[in-house]
């Protein structure tokens, strides 16, 4: 059975970059970001997450766009070509593969929590309630058994439709559609956020770093969070190089789509620390339920006297959650199901289909872990949040790590200069630097913070 791409790839080079940053921009940048800004210390943390994005997230994304452009095929199969016919590293592209469903079991959970807030918002269910009872409302919806199950398979469902339906009409039109909306929602969002009392708070939090509150564990998280938020280690971005036009520059591209990812992130730290400082008594370190409890909470508040305000805030907020959310879970859902048609031979949508089905069990041990199985845990946590952790912070930097050593030492130096540069096409002055970050630095300084955390500089 072949294992190359047959479908055609994205139609326009526009189409790429931005369903690459769809892939990039999601969940891990409004959700996320702002949850780990406040849990460690605020712009410190970013500083170094910023810095993280640049040097090691960056030329991890543009190793992924090299393998897949220049393999046509799928992950395990390019690892095993692109190495000469190694066997090994045929099974070490099955890691990331495996791990890409991990992310969309626990992602889909919520993502749909964030369906089910652009429902309530839309009807206007906020209106007239205090801070309890959001808090209220959140714990007796995620604990339930039933409610935030049916809006994850919602949310796989509407994942598993757009990629049923193809590369250009499904993944290529509804980036196209989704991701313009979403940044326009973002920056009235952000002047809205700005405008609000206290506002110079919120700011200040997120620009004036206090470097005592970094540790080593600061660190590992910002890697995480550089490597999550990017969508790298986990070769979702090596199955839509495999789509790219042959004009597309990676190195420039990849940095727009870099910089697209962390804008973004940026701005959603000013449309919710403003916000959350807006009132007196919020704390910005609420946790992941800071965008589910908090923010209705300050929408109405702060908006009390103008109801549509608060009405149009919080649903365009949320929408923006579902559209973001939708456009990364359905790249994750795209490497496997590209796996499947072009490995077994199996039609798309029926590929799409199986992949989802795992997801959706996988996703259901996920959802009960807030309520009825909040008790099962494995190394002391829950399923959701061991799901995270093992993704973020340690199979997303590993397959980060060995992307680098694949590319910087493994791959024929000729194939990745022939890519970088087009054939010889494009004047690449950033190619020496990159082949430095992505042989040298990238690597060492992965596997630092790894020795770190284990406890090795601890005599230090
Ligand atoms: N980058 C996505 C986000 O920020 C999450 C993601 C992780 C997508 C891994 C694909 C692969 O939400």
């Amino acid at each position: 059975m072949s294992s190359e791409i047959k479908h055609n790839g994205f139609a326009s080079k526009l189409g790429a970059i931005l369903a690459a940053a769809g892939s990039a921009v999601g969940l891990g940048n409004i959700w996320r970001f702002p949850t780990e800004t406040g849990a460690n210390g605020g712009a410190a943390f970013i500083l170094i997450y910023i810095l993280f994005m640049l040097l090691l997230g960056l030329p991890v994304m543009i190793s992924e766009f090299v393998i897949g452009r220049y393999s046509q095929k799928n992950v395990s199969e390019s690892f095993y070509s692109m190495s000469g016919g190694k066997k090994a590293w045929k099974y070490m592209g099955l890691i990331p593969m495996g791990a890409a469903f991990l992310v969309l079991s626990y992602y889909a959970v919520v993502a749909g929590w964030t369906l089910y807030y652009a429902v309530l918002a839309g009807m206007n269910d906020f209106a007239g309630k205090d801070a309890v009872q959001y808090a209220a409302d959140f714990a007796a919806f995620s604990s339930d058994p039933v409610q935030p199950w049916i809006w994850m398979a919602l949310i796989l469902a509407m994942t598993c439709g757009i990629v049923a339906m193809g590369v250009q009409k499904g993944i290529e039109r509804g980036a196209k559609v989704m991701m313009p909306i979403l940044f326009i929602f973002i920056v009235v969002l952000v002047i809205c956020s700005l405008n609000l009392p206290n506002a110079s708070l919120g700011l200040s939090f997120l620009l004036k770093p206090d470097f005592s509150k970094v540790t080593g564990s600061t660190v590992l998280s910002a890697m995480g969070q550089a490597f999550f938020s990017l969508s790298v280690g986990l070769c979702c971005l090596c199955t839509y190089a495999c789509y790219f036009r042959k004009d597309v520059d990676l190195i420039k591209d990849g940095t727009s789509v870099a910089s697209i990812d962390t804008l973004v992130a940026l701005c959603s730290g000013l449309i919710i620390f403003p916000a959350v400082y807006s009132i007196p008594g919020l704390q910005p370190d609420a946790g992941p339920s800071l965008v589910f409890i908090t923010l209705p909470n300050v929408f109405q508040q702060v908006f009390g006297n103008l109801p549509v305000l608060a009405y149009s805030f919080s649903l365009m907020f949320y929408l923006l959650l579902v559209m973001a959310a939708l456009t990364s879970s359905i790249s994750m859902l795209e490497m496997g199901a590209a796996y499947f048609e072009q490995n077994f031979g199996i039609s798309r949508v029926k590929c799409a289909i199986g992949v989802t089905c795992v997801c959706l069990l996988l996703g259901t041990c996920c959802s009960l872990s807030f309520g009825v199985w909040s008790d099962v845990t494995v190394a002391g946590m829950g399923f959701f949040d061991l799901f995270d952790y093992l993704v973020a912070k340690f199979i997303m930097p590993v397959g980060s790590l060995l992307i680098t050593i694949f590319v910087g030492w493994v791959v024929d130096k000729n194939i990745v200069k022939n890519e970088i540069t087009n054939g010889g096409t494009l004047r690449q002055p950033l190619y020496p630097a990159y082949m430095v970050l992505v042989r040298y630095f990238a690597p060492i300084c992965i596997i630092l913070i790894f020795l770190n955390e284990l406890g090795l500089f601890s005599w230090l």
